[in-house]
């Protein structure tokens, strides 16, 4: 157990995120819903995490399923009620896991109270809660793009205004320079904070502090300034958990955002590692091959970099990425082998590991024909590229790969119909792969990924060097492995992965003779320097 336990109960963790709309449903509506994941809960204490993120339920319109809140003070009536939450709460808290809820504070709904009121008057008390530019009809402020298409600015003909919306027109973004704003998000928290939830995911944080007149989105001049007020006036009063989702973090400011004195937040989700795929300069749908050897320094790097001075959250999936076992494992032949080698290469790193609902069962990205897309930024994207003459085969094909919607099918629990998920209609389809990938499949199967994930969650608790240990990189150079070295004063831990569906042969210097294998994902092969197809490996030494 890491020497502050005590405060930083987070660095021991592992953190399971929840789509809510997409995990059970209790109500046979089709939609998933907190009551559902009250009934689920002793699955996730079987898998052993200790903390669950749940992505937004506050009240709202779903234009951006729940990231456009219009009540932070409210459960949307699709996911229950606020006696829901608190059940699911104090249900959670039996079970020792804690309750992290996804803080959307870059922007609200466009149908909350304060833009109603904001777009009526300048003059309104509220009007200054968002950011206003004048100008004329069709003469936008500037060219700045929302990142689901289209101009960050929309025209309110009332009071010949423009709103900017880094999102969809439906998201306009809260004015952070209003001292006002601030108070009362503050004010929310600690209402939330007193119900008891032990942590907040902060949606794109870094994009708060934004100056549209200098195009400036992430990473504005009062960034840093308006975190460490957020965190005195609220976090810091309890030993709570944050992450901030921070898409322009680098390694500096990283190291600023989790300084381990605590002004700031315990960690942030850098997506440095997980564009790696893409062409660049270009967008997500631009897919590239993955250059694995820049994977390596990457996430190296992070390691290296943040050891004492800052925490990692350490990710593969979340509800905005491809499923990665389709991305950057094998979703068909090696799919069990690659799935548990990409969860041994990333619960074997420093920082807090988070597991994305579905997982931890291997669950695959799909194909549907467009009709049966639900996601905004994926609808978006089509029309726009059709509207550009992109073929439709070349349209399909980047959404096959990067649709945020592969990560929002329904939970697979069991091979009946829906996949248990829902007995009603459910919101998006089901993958039809869930006769053979589900939950009720794994939960008993010591081979299967659902227990390997659940190994990695004991090992990390049971060995010291998990969390405390220094990374270390090996062969940076070679084009199979990824493989490393965590260190302490009297442990070491080797992880050894071929990233690869080929046989190939590690060539380390040292000797693992005698060292222990703490996991394979292949049977009975303990000794050899041949690997087999996305075969991982640990081995644990004593000093
Ligand atoms: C974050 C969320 C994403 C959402 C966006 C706007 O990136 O993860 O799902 O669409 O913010 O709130
Ligand atoms: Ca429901």
């Amino acid at each position: 157990m890491s020497e502050d336990k005590k405060t930083n109960w987070w660095k021991n963790a592992v953190i399971y995120q929840i789509y809510p709309k997409s995990f059970k449903d209790s109500n046979d509506d089709g939609i998933g819903d907190l009551n559902g994941i009250i009934q689920k809960l002793d699955y996730l204490k079987d898998l052993g995490i200790d903390a669950v993120w749940l992505s937004p339920v506050f009240k709202s319109p779903q234009d951006d399923n729940g990231y456009d809140i219009s009540d932070y003070q409210d459960i949307d009536p699709i996911f229950g009620t606020l006696e829901d939450m608190e059940h699911l709460i104090s249900e959670a808290k039996k079970r020792n896991i804690g309750i992290i809820m996804d803080l959307v504070l870059n922007h609200s709904s466009d149908e909350h109270y304060w833009f109603k009121e904001a777009k009526k008057s300048k003059d309104n008390p509220y009007h200054d809660y968002y950011v206003w530019r004048d100008g004329k009809e069709g003469e936008l402020p500037n060219d700045m793009k929302a990142c689901f298409g289209g101009s960050a600015w929309e025209w309110v003909p009332e009071i010949k205004q423009y709103y900017f919306h880094q999102f969809s027109v439906k998201q306009p973004d809260l004015n952070w320079e209003n001292p006002k704003v601030r108070e009362e998000l503050y004010s929310m928290i600690n209402w939330w904070m007193d119900k008891g939830v032990e942590g907040f995911r902060l949606d794109v944080i870094d994009q708060i502090a934004k100056e549209p007149d200098k195009k400036i989105t992430n990473n504005g001049p009062r960034l840093h300034e308006f975190i460490r007020e957020l965190s005195k006036e609220t976090f810091q009063r309890k030993d709570i958990v944050t992450v901030g989702e921070a898409g322009g973090a680098t390694i500096n400011t990283a190291k600023m955002f989790s300084n381990p004195d605590g002004s700031e937040l315990s960690m942030v989700f850098q997506f440095e590692h997980i564009v790696l795929d893409q062409q660049e300069g270009k967008e997500k749908w631009d897919i590239a091959p993955l250059p694995f050897i820049k994977l390596k320094e990457v996430l190296s790097r992070w390691q290296k970099e943040l050891y004492k001075c800052g925490w990692n959250s350490l990710f593969w999936d979340n509800h905005d990425q491809p499923r990665i076992v389709s991305r950057w494992g094998d979703d068909k032949e090696y799919r069990v082998e690659s799935a548990k080698m990409l969860a041994v290469l990333l619960h074997g790193m420093q920082g807090t590991p988070y597991i994305y609902q579905g997982e931890e069962l291997g669950m695959t990205n799909v194909q549907y024909h467009i009709e049966d897309y639900r996601d905004i930024e994926t609808l978006n994207m089509y029309k726009e590229r059709k509207d550009k003459g992109y073929s439709e085969e070349s349209i399909m094909e980047s959404i096959y790969k990067r649709s945020r919607d592969n990560a929002r099918t329904p939970m697979q629990w069991n091979n009946s119909a829906n996949a248990g998920f829902t007995e009603g209609l459910p919101w998006i389809k089901v993958n039809p792969n869930y006769v053979k990938i589900n939950a009720a499949e794994q939960i008993n199967d010591p081979d299967s990924i659902f227990t390997c994930y659940k190994t990695m969650i004991q090992l990390r608790k049971k060995y010291n060097v998990f969390i405390d240990g220094r990374f270390e990189l090996l062969l940076p150079d070679d084009t199979s492995f990824f493989a490393y070295t965590r260190e302490t004063s009297n442990e070491k831990l080797y992880v050894i992965c071929n990233f690869y569906g080929k046989d190939a042969v590690c060539n380390l210097d040292d000797n693992l003779e005698d060292m222990e294998l703490l996991y394979g994902n292949y049977k009975g092969n303990k000794k050899t320097d041949m690997y087999k197809p996305y075969e991982a490996r640990m081995y644990y030494v004593k000093k």
